[in-house]
This record gives structure tokens, C-alpha cells and sequence, in this order.
């Protein structure tokens, strides 16, 4: 089908090879269901051909194989084969239930495979090209045959055979990067020499299959197209044999993105790719890297203070793309010690706050202070950041600075020092425990007569570095008090919790006395 104005000889197809390669590959091995699932998404994506499995490897791989031919609508399914005939018909037979099947037969082609992995001369190699090919032809007509080791294949060599794969009925020739060594110009030259000189090359679909041991396996692979290849075998996340092979998302958002340098275009609907990304890292147990292109979770996230400003004037000043063209929901702005105030006061809307003048500054420095101590500031970071920071304003009594000393010879010590109605006061005291010694700097500092009926500690967020949140309840002539205070610290937490409650119990005092000032005024 002819997409209007996309020309079908810019068609690439795209060969997802994650449930054959990418579960080749140590540790991501998927069960029976992971892989059904994989491929039933792969198909909905508008994957052309899947490569889902070998089947003579093992039981399990025939069986994968053959539900998934038996599954899928859209795709060609697609079953790897070694030469011998063995491979050939098992893989016939997997594919057998398939709408549409290919079997994808290969041998190595290089000095070193042939000498050593082989131990076959040329002559057999080729004979056994020619055979398997025919024999997979038996099975279905879409049969692709590959070149393992083609990049460090001599190249006459690999002209005889490619011509002779064509010849015998292959109708996809798969020159491999299969140990990653290439480099682009010079896949290029492969890619464009092979098509040139062997004489039904017009006869065959070329495709790229690189590996990623230097970091190239995209790079190389839209080379090859560029060259005239228009398959690209390619999987999810780039997982593969080793370093990986050439990430599907990857490819497919380097021709549209940069469809003005790569002029071809695929048939997968790239919002889908996220979701495709979070199913195979989930049934492999591969982590996708944080910074990974396209589909890592800091893929569109922006946490310098001038990548902030500047996605917040105009998202195309630091983004190339939309995140809704990969089906990621929203650019993130992570608040860290790199944000700056517009940032900031963004994020403060976002979560309903509406700080000004003096109050929004003070906010400012104290998320800074905590983005310094804190590698990742959470939303709710900020919230009880800033509920304190509205609680606080018209204290009495200010917190200025807390030392602890505490450990297993104690006693335990705290020095504190208090601004009180804009006196500063400074205490030192010892405790039963680091607590006991910061209420008891407190109490020395501020005396006073409520008695502490709750203290109570949890975790903000999650991980080490959390902020605690420490509630305290005062009560004072029958009367309680509750109030909270949130620091990485849970010693800060504690004392600001309690001086918090405190600073409640004075404004109700004051509230109290005034009353009995207008009561007595009234009378
Ligand atoms: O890397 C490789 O050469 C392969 C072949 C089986 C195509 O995976
Ligand atoms: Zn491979």
C-alpha cells in the first residue's frame, strides 16, 4: 500500500528481530507469553516482519514461533535457519500457520568463520548457500538469506554468493555487520559495490543487520539504506548478541525527525514506541538506560536551569521532536539543583501554589538548599517544602542552625541555635538520644510548659536520600497542637516540627490574650 506522497521506493522495511537476537542475548530470555505479547505489540506497531524465533533451537523457540505465525494479522513472521536442511524444514514448519511467512536462512561467509567456526572451504560454503535457499523455497517464497560476517567477507566472494542466493530463489539479501566493526562511509561503499556488481541484484530486497560493539549499529544501518538497502533488522531497546543490535526506535526516529537527510520512511507508528520499550525492558529485566535516545526515561527531561527557561519560552529550543511523537505524555521539567526560578515558579503552579514577592525568593533558596543535598527533588519535596515555608512565615521562633552529635559512646549532644522575635540564642544540650538532646535545646531556649504527646517520623519519598517528615503534637492546659516539618535531615525535621508546633502554641496564646484584651475592653 502506497502511503499518498511517500514514495514506496523510500519504503523501508523494518525486521524486528528482538524475539530472535535480542532473546539470543545473555539474561533476556523471555517465557512462552512475554514473547506473544512482544509480538502481538510488534504487529499493532506496524512492524513488517518479525523475526520470532529459531525454531530448531529448542522446543520452546518452535512452539514460540509457530503461535506467534498462528497470532499474528499483520506482520510476516519470519523463522531463523542455519544452512543444513534440518534448520530449513523446522523453520518451515514452525512458520507454517503464518498469513504471511518468510524463513531467513543464513551461513558465515568470512576467512575467519569459514576456517574456523566452519571449518568448510569456500566452495562448500557456497554449494550450501544455493541448497538452503532452494530448500527453504519449498516452504514459502519470501526467503531471506544472509551473509553472516559479510562485513569482513571478501568481497568477490560475497558478490558469487549473493549472486547465487538470488538466483536460487532468496528474495531479501542480509549483508550482517555481525560483530560490529563497521564503520558508516564504509558499510556504504559495501552495501552500494555489492548491488553494483552482482547482475540480478534488482531481483532482491537488500538489508542491513549491525551489530552495535563500537557504538555504530544505527549509524551504519542508515548508511546502508542510504546505500539502497530498504530493510533494516533492527530491535527493541537495541538489545542483541553482546553490545546490541541497532535500536528500532532509534532508526525509525532518526528517517522521520531527520527525513531531510534520510528520505525514507517506514510503516511503524512511533507513538507506540514507548510502550514498546517499557514491554521489553519489563519481560527482559533489561534496564533501558536512563539516557538512552528516544526511549529513556531523561529522553525528554530537562533539568538545567537554562534548558528550563528556555522549554518553557518555546519547547522547540531544546526538544527535536514532540514526546507525543513517541507516545511519551509530557516533557518533564526534574527539578534539581540546576533549575532555576522560572522553573521553579512553574512548578509551584503546576502543583497549585501561587507564592510572590518575598515568599516565592525564600522558597527559592530553600529548594536550592535541598536540591543540593537531595539528587532528585520530587513534587512532594517541593510541597512540604513550601507548606512549610507558608506555615513559617509569621513565626516567632526561627531555626537558624542544629548540630548533633550522636553514635553508640554517647551522650548524646545538640548545640541549636534560635532567632527569637529577631534575638539570636544559642543552647547546648545533652539528651537520652539525639532527639531528646534537640527538644532539650528547645526547651532551654524557648522555656515553656506543653508537654510532648506525639512524635512521629516518616519518609517523604522514597530511597536514602528522602526527605523525613516529623510530626509533632504539644498540648498545653488541655489544649493540643499539631505541627510537621520536613528535612533530609530527620534531626531538622524533628526540631522544626517541634518549634512549629510551638511557634502554634504562642500565636494561640497571643490569639487568647487579645481576645481577653477586647473581652475586658467590651465589659
Ligand atoms: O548478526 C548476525 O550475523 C546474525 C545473522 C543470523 C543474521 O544475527
Ligand atoms: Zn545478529
Amino acid at each position: 500500500m502506497t502511503t499518498p506522497g511517500k514514495s514506496e521506493k523510500d519504503r523501508v522495511v523494518i525486521f524486528d528481530t528482538t524475539l530472535r537476537d535480542g532473546e539470543q542475548c545473555p539474561g533476556a530470555t523471555m517465557t512462552h507469553e512475554e514473547k506473544l505479547e512482544v509480538a502481538e505489540l510488534l504487529d499493532t506497531m506496524g512492524v513488517d516482519v518479525i523475526e520470532a524465533g529459531f525454531p530448531i533451537a529448542s522446543e520452546g523457540d518452535f512452539a514460540a514461533v509457530n503461535e506467534i505465525a498462528r497470532r499474528t494479522k499483520n506482520a510476516v513472521v519470519c523463522g531463523l535457519a542455519r544452512a543444513g536442511f534440518a534448520d530449513v524444514d523446522r523453520a518451515g514448519e514452525a512458520i507454517k500457520p503464518a498469513r504471511r511467512s518468510r524463513i531467513h536462512t543464513f551461513i558465515s561467509t568470512s576467512p575467519v568463520h569459514m576456517k574456523w567456526k566452519l571449518q568448510m572451504e569456500p566452495q562448500q560454503v557456497f554449494e550450501m548457500v544455493v541448497a538452503s535457499v532452494a530448500r527453504a523455497r519449498n516452504f514459502t517464497d519470501d526467503v531471506e538469506w544472509s551473509s553472516e560476517d559479510g562485513t569482513r567477507t571478501e568481497r568477490d566472494f560475497l558478490c558469487r554468493c549473493v549472486e547465487a542466493a538470488i538466483k536460487a530463489g532468496a528474495t531479501t539479501i542480509n549483508i550482517p555487520d555481525t560483530v560490529g566493526y563497521s564503520v558508516p562511509e564504509e558499510y556504504f561503499a559495501l552495501i552500494k559495490s555489492v548491488r553494483e556488481r552482482v547482475p540480478n541484484s534488482d531481483q532482491a530486497r537488500f538489508s542491513v543487520h549491525c551489530h552495535d560493539d563500537l557504538g555504530m549499529a544505527v549509524a551504519n544501518s542508515l548508511a546502508g539504506v542510504r546505500a539502497g538497502a530498504r530493510q533494516i533488522e533492527c530491535t527493541i531497546n537495541g538489545i542483541g548478541e553482546r553490545a546490541g543490535n541497532a535500536a528500532l526506535e532509534e532508526v525509525v526516529m532518526a528517517m522521520r525527525v531527520r527525513n531531510d537527510a534520510l528520505p525514507f520512511w517506514t510503516g511503524v507508528d512511533a507513538t507506540m514506541l514507548t510502550r514498546a520499550s517499557k514491554l521489553v525492558a519489563a519481560v527482559t529485566s533489561f534496564p533501558v538506560q536512563y539516557n538512552k535516545a528516544i526511549v529513556g526515561r531523561n529522553a525528554f527531561a530537562h533539568e538545567s536551569g537554562i534548558h528550563q527557561d528556555g522549554m518553557l519560552k518555546h519547547t522547540q529550543t531544546y526538544e527535536i521532536m514532540q514526546p507525543a511523537d513517541v507516545g511519551v505524555k509530557q516533557t518533564s521539567l526534574v527539578m534539581g539543583k540546576h533549575s532555576g526560578r522560572h522553573a521553579f515558579a512553574h512548578k509551584l503552579e503546576e502543583l497549585g501554589y501561587r507564592l510572590a514577592g518575598n515568599q516565592l525568593e525564600d522558597a527559592f533558596v530553600r529548594f536550592k538548599a535541598l536540591a543540593d543535598r537531595k539528587k532528585l527533588v520530587y513534587d512532594e519535596d517541593i510541597e512540604a517544602l513550601v507548606d512549610e515555608e507558608i506555615a513559617t512565615a509569621q513565626d516567632h521562633i526561627k531555626l537558624v542552625s542544629l548540630s548533633v552529635i550522636a553514635g553508640t559512646h554517647g551522650p548524646q549532644r545538640a548545640t541549636m541555635k534560635l532567632d527569637v522575635d529577631g534575638k539570636s540564642a544559642i543552647e547546648e544540650c545533652d539528651g537520652n538520644g539525639p532527639v531528646d538532646a534537640t527538644f532539650n535545646c528547645i526547651k532551654a531556649l524557648v522555656p515553656h510548659e506543653a508537654v510532648l504527646e506525639l512524635y512521629q517520623v516518616h519518609a517523604v519519598t522514597e530511597g536514602t536520600d528522602a526527605q523525613a517528615e516529623v510530626s509533632v503534637r504539644l498540648s498545653e492546659n488541655g489544649r493540643a497542637v499539631t505541627a510537621k516539618g520536613a528535612d533530609p535531615d530527620t534531626l531538622v525535621a524533628s526540631a522544626k516540627a517541634y518549634l512549629a508546633a510551638l511557634n502554634k502554641l504562642l500565636a494561640r496564646r497571643a490569639r487568647g490574650s487579645e481576645r481577653r484584651i477586647h473581652s475586658t475592653e467590651a465589659g
